[in-house]
């Protein structure tokens, strides 16, 4: 057995071993190159307690100083991102590399610990909690405690100003809600205090959008209260037609805006005035507003030492859809669906990157490298195992959408241009972990942590371990309907650049 000497682990498994033994439900398919990844990367399994469900997702963030201004539900925790670095080793003037951002919790966290760090995100509401985040030591609190009394003491008057919806977030807001949170919109933009008082209190806007909506994030999609004009509407419809009602959500009594805003400022009062009293040696950490996939190939090579990230998972979840309010807030306007094609490969609706992808490295002068990544993600024998076997399921009429076929194709095809970047990108000797989840479709398991791991693997990564969580991850109410129930693994790859 492999020598588990890097992060002194003693136990390898306290339950059965993870490795699947099928991949194909009543062996449709193929699954034999997806059996050989079982079984080469067996030895570097590892059923490890330390991760759980809660810390590898925004959970343990909740209430964390600084990390809970927003709900960024697709996070991780700071707590991951801290054992994480500790074994990794990663030393003050070294620096830390998350292409996926989200929320900046690596950022935040590198910057709580001195060390450099640079994230690459895509959603504008990303951007604004980072801004926001980064500044806490520069907030005047005396400042922030005015602001604080200034909106308690106000009663919000009627405005002209509209809310900028898209067609998906209209009836989000009772009437009164709206007319309030767009007249403390513009009293926030008029309110003659520092820029960064700003920032924070734009954030702080944001934040309270969904506890003072109808809509709810739950899982894959935003559910919407009985009393919008949205379900009101749609259920006469279903009704005339015979249909069943939409279920029933219902949110309570919603908070005011002014009460919201309170709240929210009271918190981020408590959370800088406990981080202003530490002393934070120098460190510089910067947040990249654009697309991975554009942004990895122009930096420069070997500078991080180390990598700790989560991508969208290959699950169909539409972050446009889910932030639509906080986008549309935003004023994204009708850049939304430019936002949505530019994401990772993750919804049936993405359409290929690989012609502009091409164009992107020919304009850099990497043509060669980039038919090189082509080359071995579609040549990959599991990759071709796998994409067969979605296309038999299709002709079987297995699966209920063929933009399935085409998100798996091209989400492992992105990645690979990822995981070829951030070999390029990392000095020797660093460390790489993905937080990732496996799947199924149409009752074919895909095991996007061992594919991963070997395309890696074949970019010029030495595949270290696997960890995997203790609790696997169920299966969607369709494909168990279809398929029965099989519990997938959810894991942390770890690489490192030999
Ligand atoms: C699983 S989340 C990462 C969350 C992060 N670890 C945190 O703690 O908040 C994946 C993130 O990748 C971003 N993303 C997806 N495609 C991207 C792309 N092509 N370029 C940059 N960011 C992208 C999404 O907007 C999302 O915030």
């Amino acid at each position: 057995m492999r020598q588990l000497a890097l992060f002194g682990l003693d136990s390898k498994y306290n339950v059965a071993s993870p490795a699947r033994s099928s991949f194909s439900h009543e062996s449709v398919c193929r699954e034999n190159a997806r059996l050989a990844l079982e079984k080469k990367y067996e030895n570097i399994f590892y059923i490890d307690n330390r991760f759980n469900r809660k810390i590898v997702s925004y959970q343990a963030n909740k209430g964390e100083i600084v990390h809970g201004w927003i709900k960024y539900r697709e996070g991780f925790s700071a707590h991951l991102v801290e054992i994480l670095m500790n074994e990794f080793g990663v030393k003050s003037g070294e620096s830390v590399l998350d292409p996926f951002a989200g929320s900046s919790t690596v950022l935040l966290v590198a910057k709580t610990k001195c060390l450099n760090a640079v994230g690459i995100e895509l959603l504008p509401v990303c951007h604004l909690a980072w801004d926001a985040k980064s500044r806490f030591y520069d907030y005047d609190l005396d400042e922030l405690s005015e602001i604080k009394d200034l909106v308690e003491n106000i009663i919000p008057e009627a405005t002209k100003s509209r809310f900028p919806h898209l067609k998906i977030t209209e009836t989000a807001f009772t009437d009164e809600t709206e007319n309030d949170l767009m007249f403390f919109t513009e009293w926030v933009e008029k309110l003659s205090v520092s820029e960064e008082s700003k920032i924070l209190l734009r954030l702080i806007l944001t934040s309270i959008l969904e506890e003072i909506s109808y809509t709810r994030k739950d899982g894959q999609y935003l559910r919407w209260d009985y009393r919008s004009q949205k379900i009101i509407d749609r259920n006469e419809i279903r009704k005339k037609q015979g249909k069943k009602l939409i279920k029933r959500v219902d949110k309570g009594k919603l908070p005011t805006v002014k009460d919201a805003i309170v709240s929210a400022i009271s918190v981020v009062l408590s959370d800088i005035r406990a981080l202003q009293q530490f002393q934070f040696n120098e460190s510089s950490q910067e947040l990249i507003k654009g697309n991975t996939l554009f942004v990895l190939p122009e930096l420069e090579a070997d500078q991080f030492s180390a990598v700790i990230t989560s991508p969208p998972y290959c699950n169909r979840y539409d972050y446009t859809r889910t932030y639509a309010l906080e986008l549309a807030y935003l004023d994204v306007g009708n850049g939304i669906f430019d936002l949505r094609q530019s994401l990772l490969s993750c919804t049936v609706e993405n359409r290929p990157k690989m012609d502009v992808l091409r164009e992107h490295y020919a304009k850099l002068g990497k043509e060669k490298e980039c038919e090189k990544i082509l080359d071995i993600v579609t040549n990959n024998p599991a990759f071709v195992e796998i994409i067969k076997a979605l296309k038999i399921r299709w002709d079987r009429g297995d699966m209920n959408n063929k933009g399935v076929l085409r998100m798996v194709e091209q989400y492992f095809m992105e990645l690979s241009f990822v995981y070829s970047e951030l070999f390029r990108t990392c000095k020797t000797g660093a460390h790489v972990a993905f937080v990732n989840d496996n799947v199924r479709y149409g009752g074919e398991i895909i095991p996007v942590d061992l594919l991963s791991t070997n395309l890696a693997e074949q970019l010029g990564f030495e595949p270290v371990y696997v960890y995997v969580l203790p609790q696997r991850k169920g299966n969607s109410s369709q494909q168990m309907g279809k398929f029965g129930r099989e519990a997938l693994r959810k894991s942390i790859t770890i690489w490192k650049k030999p």
